[in-house]
């Protein structure tokens, strides 16, 4: 278990605590990090054998299971073959095969795929593609429209397009301006779309960015497809481009493949993450159309899109991608999202009538318990730590967004392991809020 007492620490974790900076951690407090030697499936093992469920999927990343025999396989043989190579000038069967494999799963408007690793570069490229569309076609456009309470990411384009969670103080003054308006929440659809109408007449907009139907990181917040459908075409009528942030929600997250997947206006450019190589290894893409794509074409070299990380492309992501989709395609794991989105339900139907549950939601694979508390719903809410180590004690890994508890799981759990859950969070109720 955790522990700040040093006699109770493992080698390890001395080890650990001698040079490494953790994220999102607040060192002056927090609990020794607990050292983790084996995955499996949905289960994490500590160094005393200690199972652990993995009820977050490891930060929303893990689709089939940790530590899987067949995308270990497939890693290793790419290994062997080709480990990585510059993606500029240069090309491998991996990427070709996984743009190929990708297209049949995006919406039909998705043409050309750019590569990056992690999820806020995937954003900040959507967002460059966005910008620089309008500049290489010599069209003076300006701002950046996002939800007031979105979450983008940690590089200074994401944050300064997230809103206001608390996380980015430090920087505010350094982050570029964005207009932000409310989510179209059950009951605030009108309120908007009005307000979306005039950041467009107000403003000289070049892109509207959002996270499709959740809210992840503001407390797993989740609004109707037919309320975002019709911001997407406020933004088509103005010629404002929709960059859909897929980076938590793509691959069978919302129970469709995509969260777009609900949606009949179709976003111009797409980021994906995390579920792309089933959480194993780091690999991104942002998606755009071909008219994007062809605003780039030119004589003039200026009008190159000049983006381009050292692990752009690489091939031992790719194929790990290739492996996840070959898995995330067969019927079986349908049939385990499929059930996921069932016990979820049932879970929710249960719960939501307890004194302490101020609000319980759910959105395919993920549901999500607001905990009625005495302070302001908000990541920094006390009841946080008690919540997370409630958990950890008890042998599952959630980890609150202040007083929100959400289960966001591999697509391997089982019933039994989301059972126990359930359990603990309705324990949570009864004994800690
Ligand atoms: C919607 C969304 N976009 C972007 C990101 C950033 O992804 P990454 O942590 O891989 O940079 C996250 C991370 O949680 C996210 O939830």
């Amino acid at each position: 278990m955790s522990s700040n007492n040093s006699s109770d620490l493992s080698d390890l974790q001395i080890r650990d605590a001698k040079y490494i900076w953790h994220p999102y951690t607040q060192h002056a407090t927090a609990k020794t990090p607990l050292p983790i030697v084996k995955g499996k499936g949905a289960l994490l093992f500590d160094e005393n054998g200690n199972e652990y469920i993995d009820g977050v999927a490891s930060w929303w990343t893990n689709t089939l299971g940790h530590s899987h025999p067949y995308i270990a396989e497939k890693v290793y043989a790419q290994m062997l073959d080709l480990e990585h190579l510059i993606f500029a000038g240069f090309t491998h069967k991996p990427a070709v095969d996984l743009a190929e494999r990708l297209m049949k799963h995006l919406p039909d408007n998705q043409a050309k795929v750019f590569f990056s690793d992690n999820g806020s570069t995937a954003v900040e490229i959507g967002v460059k593609m966005a910008i620089q569309y309008f500049h290489n076609k010599d069209i003076n456009r300006k701002k950046l429209i996002t939800f007031e309470n979105a979450f983008h990411g940690e590089t200074f384009g994401a944050m300064s397009a997230s809103g206001d969670l608390g996380l980015n103080n430090a920087y505010s003054e350094h982050l570029f301006e964005v207009i932000r308006i409310p989510e179209p929440y059950k009951g605030q659809e009108e309120k908007s779309a009005q307000a979306l109408e005039k950041a467009i007449a107000e403003n000289n907009a070049y892109a509207f960015l959002f996270e499709p139907l959740i809210q992840g990181a503001s407390g797993m917040n989740m609004y109707a497809p037919a309320a975002l459908d019709r911001l997407l075409g406020i933004c088509k009528d103005n010629g404002v481009l929709t960059i859909a942030d897929e980076v938590m929600t793509g691959f069978y997250r919302t129970g469709r493949f995509f969260a777009c997947d609900y949606l009949e206006n179709k976003p111009d450019i797409m980021t994906l993450a995390k579920g792309l190589t089933a959480g194993a290894l780091p690999l991104s893409i942002t998606t755009c159309t071909q008219d994007i794509f062809d605003a780039f074409l030119s004589n003039d070299k200026h009008k190159t899109l000049f983006h381009g990380h050292s692990f752009t492309g690489n091939p031992t992501g790719c194929a790990c991608a290739l492996a996840s989709l070959d898995i995330l395609e067969r019927e079986e794991t349908i049939q385990d999202i499929e059930r996921i989105c069932t016990r979820h339900a049932e879970f929710k139907a249960h719960i939501e009538k307890h004194p302490k549950a101020k609000d319980v939601r759910q959105q395919g694979t993920i549901v999500a318990v607001e905990f009625l508390t005495s302070t302001e719903t908000s990541y920094f809410n006390d009841l946080r730590d008690k919540l997370y180590y409630f958990f950890l004690e008890n042998g599952v890994l959630l980890r609150p967004l202040g007083n929100v508890i959400y289960v966001l799981p591999p697509y391997c759990m089982t019933d039994a392991q989301l059972k126990k859950i359930y359990g603990l969070i309705e324990r949570a109720l009864d004994e800690i809020a």
